[in-house]
């Protein structure tokens, strides 16, 4: 039994990642341990909690003690690093959280890994840390061309440049160390659990309860969108099969501009739920301040070194995604009605 430890497992893509990582093997068990920030939410993994191979922890991955002392109990084989302040606006209202969470968090668990692992200079036979990072370390693109894992880091927020700052952190602990870690950087994700304050799901959510659709700039910046499981599958895959210190980008080809989402969104509502919602909700505001104009992953190295592709088109995930939602209107209604609705207040000026 390999025993793998989750960080941030109670948001969107890890309880994605954890549900795809139970069913998918037997032979392995997950300690999910997340701080329970507003985003975190125990209720995506309900289908997992009655598994006697998963079990919780609620803490902070800056808490070096609690992290120390998990792993003497459970001498982990794996860590996947999820646990992160992920919102791109809420780096620019708020930047400071994002420092110590995604850099000092991900230097601690790098610590206590170490001292778990390492013995007189040498690591643990079949221990891994793959970080979880994102294509915006990479900056923006042009019209042309795609991210690399060899193109150069220049990150522009302070979302991407905290994970960039993960990123090399990690690599540092690999090149002085030797520590066996993998790096991913994956392409924007969509699916289900995605909190609200994201793209799909607050336009999601605003057609649903009639609110304007808040389009930044003119629209035309580019995301290269992968179906959440199929990042999963990525993850797992680097995990099981990747040669140590390897950087991988994840993604699929999607490129889409902000406005064919945004407009994807409303027929997909119009068809299946409320025939009245149409493009007349869409409203322009004002750019986000350093606003990455594109994003685009050349996804070559995970496909010919370890065999991963895509399973879900984006036609497909977009409707399993609005399905998704359509059908879990509960899960949605909980957390609209809590702090979501000071954020809204506090970036779209409006409750
Ligand atoms: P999310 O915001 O939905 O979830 C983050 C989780 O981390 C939450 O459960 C939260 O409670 C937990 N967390 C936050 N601070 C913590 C702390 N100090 N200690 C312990 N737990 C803490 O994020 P997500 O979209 O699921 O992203 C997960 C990871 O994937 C992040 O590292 C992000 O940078 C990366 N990523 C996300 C995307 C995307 O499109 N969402 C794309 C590429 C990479
Ligand atoms: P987001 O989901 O925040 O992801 P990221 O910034 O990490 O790529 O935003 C995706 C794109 O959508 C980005 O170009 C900003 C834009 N956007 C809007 O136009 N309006 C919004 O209300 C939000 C949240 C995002």
């Amino acid at each position: 039994m390999k025993r793998l430890l989750v960080t941030g497992g109670a948001g969107f893509i890890g309880s994605n990642y954890i549900i795809y990582t139970l069913k998918k093997h037997l032979d392995v068990s997950v300690v999910n341990l997340d701080a329970l920030t507003y985003c975190g939410n125990l209720e995506n993994l309900k289908e997992v909690s009655k598994d006697s191979r998963y079990s919780f922890v609620r803490g902070d991955i800056t808490d070096s003690r609690l992290v120390e002392e998990l792993f003497k109990e459970h001498d982990f084989d794996w860590v996947v690093n999820l646990a992160a302040e992920t919102h791109v606006d809420r780096s620019i209202l708020d930047p400071n959280v994002f420092v110590t969470t995604n850099v000092l968090g991900t230097a601690n668990l790098l610590n206590a890994a170490r001292r778990c692992w390492e013995k007189d200079g040498v690591f643990k036979e079949g221990v891994r840390f793959l970080q979880v990072s994102t294509d915006e370390v990479y900056g923006s693109l042009g019209a042309e061309g795609f991210f690399t894992e060899t193109t150069p880091l220049d990150p522009h927020s302070p979302y991407s440049a905290a994970k960039a700052s993960a990123d090399l952190i990690v690599k540092s602990y690999a090149d002085t160390f030797g520590m066996p870690v993998n790096i991913t950087r994956c392409s924007n994700n969509y699916g289900p659990f995605q909190f609200p304050e994201k793209l799909i799901p607050l336009m999601i959510n605003n057609c649903l309860s009639r609110k304007d659709l808040p389009v930044y700039g003119d629209g035309l910046q580019i995301r290269d969108w992968l179906y959440v499981e199929d990042h999963c599958k990525a993850i797992d895959m680097v995990l099981r099969k990747a040669a140590p210190g390897e950087v991988y980008n994840i993604g699929g080809h999607n490129e889409r501009t902000n406005i064919t989402i945004v407009k994807t969104i409303i027929s997909l509502i119009g068809e299946r739920a409320d025939s009245s919602v149409d493009e007349r909700l869409i409203k322009y505001v004002e750019d986000r301040k350093g606003h990455d104009r594109r994003y685009g992953i050349d996804p070559e190295k995970i496909k010919n070194d370890l065999g991963w592709y895509p399973e879900t088109g984006f036609d497909e995930g977009i409707r399993l995604t609005v399905d998704w939602y359509l059908e879990n209107r509960s899960w949605m209604e909980k957390i609209v009605s809590g702090e979501y609705r000071n954020y809204y207040e506090r970036q779209y000026g409006e409750g």
